[in-house]
């Protein structure tokens, strides 16, 4: 051994035996603490000022704790951060440099706030001057412990302050050696690793400090870690140096740094699941799976049917949209509208010759290619039920009996009609219509309730004379008052209420709110389902008629100055720009996860009142703010498309009864429940589907799943949609970011965990 070497592993022995030292059991703390022993050295510990009730300690780790540190110039801050409920702690490792033993012992100190006295894992380290390398070498090799890192003129390299010479000692190696393992052990040459945890750091540091000067400590440790993608926040009080200036220890922005990371994230949420698997199941209607076309923008022209198009099959009709419906296994079809129902007169779309019509809803010209037996050829094709939608706008009772027997009469005159358009047989259109929200101002032939109840039931008595089978729904609306007067005067040739909601009024501007602000509405089809029961009970009519939510969409569709009601000058450029404006539904980024757990809400509102709802039809179904988007080269499933597709594909036959709680989410003074779920059975019991909601943008949820009083174990098959993020869509160069996927998903002891912003369904079989 050579007389250097000999000499560093003296001092290195000295180094450590300083590092043994037995600790003092007493010290001064500038606020009253405890003082213990940690691996026999001396560990202090000032509690917050108030402590949450079941949630670990926030932290600030102090270094360096030497017999004068922390000192009186801590005062300051410490009572700030004690009273913003953070507690602060430290351990004296000696003049140890941020040497691996240093390192030890601060682990050691770790391990016992952490896992034995509650802390949270995550501290903020805040380095005085030499206590900047213990804490960042610390922090350089336990990234995931950190919260953040302060510091006040904290030295960050050995090599600036105390120099090789003076640090090597402590690290059991000799200047030449310590000075090649820079990266290995020098701060400021591992921050990588903190950059890429995303740790953030602040420093404040005089410019004219001559000790740890603020070029090659704090200013070279900002620029590294820029460089390296990482965020700094650094303050240089001009001509200060490293001296006991108020000013470093009584910081604002210190302060506020510390708070804004020392503080613990909430506890996840949680929700807690229990199916009764013994009670009585529901059966629900496939009809709650429906859709809606209405001659409205690109959702027949241009939608499902494409003259001319490449893509399209020889009626016209596009084969890639109807592949893609198929998916859907949409069980029935509302047709032709909506508001351009109320201004259309049936008769101009039968027959061997068209003639284009005024649209007197929407300002455009229909020029009557698609009409009753293209539609109901589209509906066989499909496997669609078709559901008719009857002028009670400006059309007659006339037209609506002729326009049932036109469908569904084997004789009459408009029975040859139809027979003369080369359709011998009947088309036998199962359900029907009886006006398009008739009780709104927006309305084409709007009514008062005393005119609207006797025409709804003498226009029923006329229908039903052609085809008693045919099953009708009329169009109430969102009050009591309109609807229990229908009810009660037309309610006995009934089977249905038709009812209608977009939940962000969306007519005029195009306004897109965030996330949350749409995913909190998503209680609202549950109230609104509610409110129609207590109205069909009060008429005595509850189990006989049943709500059909035969328009639900998240977001209304954009028509800005429309519907008018008049036939309008098309050559007029201001109606010209207003139905240019209605592209604005068509911007593939307003569709995201909102929209997809919106429709996974709304319809297991619908389930779980099945008893009540028969029938909801998203609208639309193609184009507008509908689940598929088509475009003259190809079509892009939106994020609630694939919502569709598996509660129509993954779901049982029968709902069963649960319990949940759910934490809630809260914004903007909102509150629904985190979760949401409905569970199905098949008819023998033994196949189950869970479908599981987490509308949370941001947090992971610990959902615990019970049958009976048995929590599920093991891992399960499940279909999963979630999106990388909460805005996640779909779009035409990328129509896949948003897709479902077969996971398998893992049950401990009851309790599995529900990523944000996601949709899961499970299987289990018993
Ligand atoms: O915005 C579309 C319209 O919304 C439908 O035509 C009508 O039924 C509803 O008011």
């Amino acid at each position: 051994m050579n007389c250097v070497r000999l000499l560093v592993v003296l001092v290195s022995l000295a180094a450590a035996s300083l590092l043994r030292a037995a600790a003092p059991v007493s010290k001064t703390l500038p606020l009253p603490g405890e003082v213990f022993q940690v691996q026999g050295r001396q560990a202090f510990v000032i509690p917050p000022a108030r402590k949450a009730a079941n949630q670990p300690t926030p932290w600030v780790w102090y270094a360096p704790t030497l017999p004068g540190l922390p000192g009186k110039e801590e005062h300051w801050m410490f009572e700030r951060f004690t009273q913003a409920g953070i507690a602060i702690a430290g351990i004296d490792v000696g003049e140890s440099y941020g040497s691996p033993d240093g390192r030890k012992l601060f682990s050691a100190l770790y391990d016992e706030l952490v896992t034995r006295r509650g802390f949270a894992p995550k501290p903020v380290l805040l380095g005085r001057s030499r206590g900047g390398l213990m804490t960042l070498n610390w922090a350089a090799e336990n990234p995931d412990k950190v919260g953040g890192f302060a510091g006040i003129y904290p030295v960050c390299s050995f090599v600036s302050w105390p120099g090789l010479e003076k640090a090597s000692p402590a690290y059991g190696l000799t200047p030449e050696e310590l000075g090649a393992r820079l990266a290995e052990h020098n701060p400021i040459d591992r921050l990588a690793p903190l950059a890429k945890a995303g740790v953030p750091l602040f420093a404040i540091h005089g410019n004219a400090d001559d000790v740890v000067p603020l070029e090659g400590n704090s200013g070279e440790m900002r620029k590294r870690y820029e460089a390296l993608g990482g965020k700094m926040q650094l303050i240089v009080p001009r001509g200060q140096g490293h001296n006991m200036w108020e000013g470093f220890f009584q910081n604002q922005p210190l302060v506020e740094f510390v708070l804004a990371n020392a503080k613990p994230l909430p506890p996840p949420a949680r929700a807690e699941l229990t199916i009764d698997t013994k009670a009585p199941t529901q059966p629900y209607s496939p009809m709650l799976f429906g859709g809606f076309l209405e001659h409205f923008d690109h959702q027949i022209y241009g939608g499902v049917l494409d003259t001319g198009s490449p893509l399209a099959d020889k009626n016209g009709f596009r084969r890639d949209v109807m592949a893609a419906l198929k998916e859907l296994k949409v069980p029935v079809l509302r047709w032709p509208g909506g508001c351009f129902a109320s201004g259309y007169h049936w008769e101009g779309g039968v027959g061997k010759t068209r003639q284009p019509a005024d649209d007197m809803a929407w300002g455009v010209i229909e020029p009557n290619t698609f009409g009753t037996d293209e539609f109901v050829e589209l509906c066989r094709r499909m496997n669609w039920l078709p559901y008719i939608c009857n002028n009670a706008g400006n059309g007659t009772v006339e037209e609506m009996r002729n326009w049932v027997e036109y469908c569904n009469a084997k004789d009459g005159r408009y029975a040859q009609l139809r027979k003369a358009g080369g359709y011998a047989r009947p088309r036998n259109v199962p359900l029907w219509s009886i006006g398009n929200e008739n009780w709104g101002g927006h309305e084409i032939g709007n009514k008062p309730i005393k005119e609207w109840a006797p025409l709804v039931a003498e226009a029923a008595r006329a229908m039903k004379a052609v085809d008693p089978n045919l099953q009708l729904s009329a169009a109430a609306s969102p009050t009591r008052e309109w609807t229990l007067p229908l009810l009660q005067q037309a309610g006995a040739y009934l089977d249905y209420i038709s009812i209608h909601k977009y939940w962000l009024p969306l007519w005029g501007k195009n306004d897109m709110p965030d996330y949350t602000t749409c995913i909190v509405k998503s209680e609202g089809p549950e109230q609104m389902i509610a409110d129609y029961i207590a109205v069909l009970a009060e008429a005595g009519y509850r189990g006989r008629i049943k709500i059909a939510f035969d328009e639900w969409n998240l977001r209304g569709w954009h028509h800005e100055g429309f519907p008018r009601k008049t036939v309008q000058n098309y050559n007029d450029p201001e109606v010209q720009r207003l139905v240019a404006a209605r592209e604005k539904n068509h911007i593939a980024s307003q569709y995201t996860m909102a929209d997809a757990l919106f429709a996974a809400s709304f319809l297991n509102a619908c389930l779980r009142h099945a008893e009540d709802v028969g029938m909801a039809n998203i609208a639309p179904l193609v184009n507008t703010r509908g689940p598929l988007f088509v475009h003259p080269k190809g079509i892009v499933k939106r994020t609630h498309f694939h919502t569709l597709a598996m509660y129509a594909n993954e779901l049982e036959s029968r709902v069963a009864k649960l319990s949940l709680n759910s934490d809630p989410l809260i914004h903007t003074g909102k509150s629904v429940a985190a979760v949401d779920v409905i569970a199905t059975v098949n008819d023998s019991g033994k196949r189950w589907a869970i479908a599981l909601i987490n509308r949370d943008p941001q947090n992971e949820i610990a959902c615990t799943v019970k049958l009976d009083e048995h929590p599920l174990n093991g891992r399960y098959r499940a279909t999963q949609l979630s999106g990388d993020s909460p805005d996640a869509f779909n779009d035409i160069e990328h129509p896949n970011r948003v897709t479902p996927q077969s996971i398998k998903l893992n049950f401990t002891d009851g309790v599995t965990k529900l990523p944000p912003h996601s949709l899961t369904i499970v299987k289990l079989s018993r």
